[in-house]
């Protein structure tokens, strides 16, 4: 059901824990199954993530999409993050169950929050930044897959 590589970021996540200054957090939750996460950004002056860390409250699927999601933006400009969509941190998974695919939205809301966190901060806009959500449930049920 799942592939090997979910396996490998949910049994071995890359990334746990918080950072101590970050430059912008990201939390996000879906109301429906109660899962929560949280994704800490350190942003360096040329808006490079220099790092990235993330706390999830939640199944394998976010789990494994929150691990993967931090390996794809760090080291990325904050343009080149932004591209980083749920489908792109699924393609880099080799997939997830249809029934688990709102749980990489979780990973995708969440470094959009933070990305807006950190904008806010420095008093600067991102283009194609929309304001984050805190529940992603509500639009889940709009969208189709
Ligand atoms: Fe809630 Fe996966 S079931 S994020």
């Amino acid at each position: 059901m799942y592939s090997e590589k979910v396996m490998d970021h949910f049994s071995n996540p890359r990334n746990v824990g918080e950072l101590e200054s970050p430059s912008g957090i990201g939390t996000v939750g879906n109301a429906k199954c109660g899962d929560i996460m949280r994704i800490y950004l350190d942003i360096d002056e040329n808006q490079r993530i220099r790092d990235c860390k993330f706390k999830t409250f939640g199944c394998g699927a976010a789990v494994a999409t929150s691990s993967m999601a931090t390996e794809l933006v760090k080291g990325k400009t904050i343009k080149e993050a932004m591209e980083v969509t749920n489908k792109a941190v699924m393609e880099a998974l080799d997939g997830l169950p249809p029934v688990k695919v709102h749980c990489s939205l979780l990973a995708e809301e969440a470094i959009h929050a933070a990305l807006w966190d950190y904008a806010e901060k420095n008093g600067i806009t991102i283009d194609g930044l929309e304001k984050p959500k805190s529940d992603i449930h509500e639009e889940e049920e709009e969208e189709e897959y």
